[in-house]
């Protein structure tokens, strides 16, 4: 054949085809999503097989791993007992609640990692939802905000670097932000679930933390949180909440879930010139273990490739439960 280009010149070698690579993962790209729990034992997860609820004492030879991997941020979920849940959540911000401990430990045990935290009632609610719901089944924008702000300054004061707003209602970062630095919290970074998709991928984290929304009482509770996460259907909307994000002083914006949204990921990429974050969401880690735990895949080879996909669709930063064994992977291949 007469063919002036051949790409395939670029890829006969390793050698040729890691010096026209465009994109690469490395350990500090992704932020270590980790539960804490209550008790003294390590409990595995069911439907996220290698992730567990934590111990304070396992949490931080689990945050130590990490660290050891290259892996430079974790990010923390209590698992509230159920004795704690309130219609308002209020345990949220109890400075001596599982968070703030967990918080204080690691910065004491290991001061370079940064955390980062997540802000939002769900783990706290008896209702199961990221806000107080009023008696006739609302979810409360306005309302809630105060309980918010009180937690992430909380989080602040144990030691966070990086304050999460995850409930995905308005206003949430400005009042968070004003809040922070009120407190002398200038410096702590506000990283943001700016486009956050009501999705059925959530389902093992929600297991995780029996957190699910769920009627306790003759209350009416909405059984999903559609009326403020986003509808999976639109993709102009996440541009607006990035811009208000922005204009609100966020540091980083995420887009979540992953791998269904990398479409979303690319236009926040091309609206914003802030750093990007993906979560690759307990569902996204569930398919991908069972089909391993089947032979069906190669572990892997699918990981690294997912991993890989969000930083090709723009994402800087990569939040994931595959992080210890994906840092580990990208070692191996470089020896
Ligand atoms: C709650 C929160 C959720 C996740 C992170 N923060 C669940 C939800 O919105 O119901 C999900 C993470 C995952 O599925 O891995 N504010």
């Amino acid at each position: 054949m007469d063919l002036t280009y051949r790409p395939r010149r670029l890829r006969r070698s390793p050698a040729l085809r890691s010096m026209v690579q465009e994109k690469s993962l490395s350990p500090s790209d992704f932020i270590y999503p980790l539960f804490v729990h209550e008790g003294d034992s390590v409990q595995p997860i069911g439907a996220m097989p290698g992730a567990s609820r934590w111990h304070l004492d396992a949490l931080i030879d689990e945050v130590k791993r990490a660290w050891g991997l290259g892996i430079k941020c974790v990010v923390l979920f209590p698992k509230v007992d159920e004795s704690l849940k309130t219609e308002d959540g209020a345990e949220c911000f109890n400075e001596k609640g599982l968070i703030p401990r967990a918080i204080r430990c690691l910065k004491q045990e290991l001061p370079e990692m940064t955390i980062m935290t997540d802000v939002a009632l769900d783990p706290y609610s008896c209702d199961g939802h990221d806000g107080i719901v009023s008696s006739d089944g609302i979810v409360l924008n306005d309302e809630t905000i105060d309980f918010l702000c009180k937690q992430a300054v909380v989080q602040a004061q144990a030691g966070a670097d990086l304050i999460g707003p995850s409930d995905m209602m308005d206003g949430r970062v400005g009042a968070i932000r004003e809040a922070l630095d009120e407190e002398g919290f200038e410096h702590v970074g506000i990283i943001s679930y700016t486009a956050k998709y009501s999705s059925a991928y959530y389902g093992p984290f929600r297991e995780a933390l029996d957190s699910a929304p769920r009627a306790t009482t003759t209350k009416i509770i909405p059984k999903d949180k559609s009326t403020y996460q986003m509808n999976p259907a639109n993709a102009r909307e996440a541009i607006t909440e990035a811009q208000l994000d922005e204009q609100e002083g966020a540091d980083i914006l995420m887009v979540k879930p992953g791998l269904a949204y990398l479409d979303i990921i690319h236009r926040l990429r091309q609206e914003s010139e802030l750093p990007i974050a993906a979560y690759n969401v307990s569902g996204e880690y569930a398919m991908v273990k069972a089909a391993a735990e089947k032979g069906w895949i190669d572990e892997r080879e699918v990981v690294l490739e997912t991993l890989l996909s969000f930083k090709r669709a723009g994402a800087d930063l990569i939040l994931t439960y595959h992080a210890c064994d994906a840092a580990r992977w990208l070692m191996e291949n470089k020896v």
